[in-house]
């Protein structure tokens, strides 16, 4: 653990840190949230910055000042108690007050403005943070917990900017190189995961945020689940079996919208010349066969379940599959343990622009075997977005309880381009079940 946490200062402080420790995580946070923004968001022209590529999305320059202005909010006034600099553009940048096909008629402003503005935000904060006491001044600052939820915000602004940057069309303005290959070893398909209690969700984790929160048992039944997520090769199976005009796989309402918006595969495929081809950040290829499949819906991933004989996991069994330790019956951080993510343990932060093949990373894996379970892909549950027993909203309540409800389906491990400080085996993503944009694939379960 301690060598990690030297040579890779790069996610949530581990329960118990001190404050020296924890002023240096959250400064490490909010500074490679920055340069990741920065990458973005200089990657494009100022044309190209205010265009809106997708009404699904803001432009990214209304994320960029939406990003200063959430800083500004939160640790300049609430947690700082320092002079508002811009309270004349927070309605602007509610995301609540204006939704996302609505933003580019706002007043935004320019892209050169919308810098100035965060850096100005950021320059204040960072004496914000020099100045705070990390422990006994109020729960928000307490263990840095307001500059890790800071940090944590730009980074999933980063992921919704990356998501737009996969919308946009013309060449493209990104690259990196390709993740590492699949491990030579020979992979079960599946692993049995034994029932029986376990912790779920945490009361020790310093920078959880308030829907992870708290710990409590849960007791799953007995249950198989998939050793890595469902391959690209393994969709177009049911692709090709027809799995697109037959009913009986579907939910009513997802048969429905692939009906109407002619829905026949996964977003960004298209098939040519009899080949399938993707496009990914404006390249065009050849459909992957050996990665995780991307850009499918819930609705997508729970026929192409049923198809299979099998059923999405609940969110429980996956954190079970992903946490629980049977040699010692204890809940850990990581499918790997209690240590921090490393670039061989998982494929995060977009230092690849792609999941990596199933069945790569064997340092990531659970005590089970179960790969890739964190990193490469979001993985789509069979739950809806509901609290955990005991959860309270902290510190508002448009983070996670507005959205609570059947509305919204539960998505967990991460993707690749999810940061580490914004991942952990408690980490709860929601979406609604047509979403198909979003970095997301799925792996399937079965009843013992
Ligand atoms: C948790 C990813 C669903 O992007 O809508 C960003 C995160 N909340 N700003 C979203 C969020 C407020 C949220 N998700
Ligand atoms: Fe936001």
């Amino acid at each position: 653990m301690t060598t990690d946490r030297t040579t890779h200062r790069s996610a949530d402080p581990a329960p118990g840190a001190e404050p020296d420790e924890l002023r240096r995580r959250a400064l490490d946070a909010l500074v490679r949230a920055r340069s990741r923004t920065a990458l973005l968001t200089d990657a494009v022209d100022d044309d190209d910055l205010v265009a809106q590529h997708s009404p699904l999305m803001s432009p990214l320059v209304w994320d960029l000042a939406h990003i200063g202005n959430q800083e500004e909010q939160w640790l300049l006034r609430t947690v700082g108690k320092r002079e508002a600099l811009r309270p004349d553009i927070d309605s602007v940048y509610d995301a609540f007050e204006h939704p996302r096909a609505a933003r580019p008629s706002l007043p935004l402003l320019p892209p050169a403005e919308a810098r100035g503005y965060a850096a100005d935000v950021r320059d204040r904060v960072l004496d914000v943070l020099a100045a705070t006491p990390l422990e006994g001044a109020g729960r928000l600052a307490e263990a840095s917990f307001a500059f890790g939820m800071i940090a944590q915000h730009e980074q999933q602004h980063d992921e919704t900017m990356l998501i737009t940057h996969q919308l946009r069309t013309g060449p493209a303005a990104l690259t990196a190189p390709a993740p590492p290959a699949r491990d030579a070893d020979a992979l079960p398909s599946q692993v049995l995961v034994p029932g029986g209690p376990f912790t779920m969700g945490t009361s020790t984790e310093p920078w959880a945020l308030d829907n992870e929160r708290p710990a409590h048992q849960r007791v799953v039944a007995p249950f198989h689940l998939d050793v890595t997520p469902v391959t690209c090769g393994a969709y177009l199976a049911f692709v090709e079996d027809g799995g697109y005009r037959s009913p009986r796989w579907w939910a009513p309402e997802g048969y429905e919208q692939i009906q109407r918006h002619h829905i026949a595969a996964p977003l960004f495929w298209r098939r040519e010349g009899g080949q399938w081809l993707r496009r990914r950040f404006g390249v065009l290829e050849p459909v992957p066969l050996d990665e995780p499949v991307l850009h499918v819906s819930w609705y997508e991933a729970d026929a192409y379940a049923r198809w299979a004989g099998r059923r999405l996991p609940t969110e429980a069994e996956w954190e079970k599959a992903a946490r629980h330790d049977p040699a010692t019956g204890r809940s850990r951080r990581f499918p790997w343990g209690d240590a921090d993510p490393t670039p061989d343990r998982a494929n995060l932060g977009q230092r690849h622009l792609r999941p990596a093949p199933a069945g790569a990373y064997p340092a990531g894996a659970s005590p089970l075997g179960v790969r890739q379970l964190v990193g490469d892909v979001w993985e789509w549950t069979a739950s809806d977005f509901l609290p955990h027993p005991g959860f309270a909203a902290f510190p508002y309540r448009e983070y996670s309880e507005v959205f609570f409800g059947p509305a919204h389906k539960v998505l967990r491990g991460g993707s690749f381009a999810v940061d580490a400080v914004a991942c952990r085996g408690t980490f709860r993503n929601w979406d609604l079940p047509v979403r198909r944009q979003i970095f997301a694939g799925f792996r399937t379960a079965r009843d013992a």
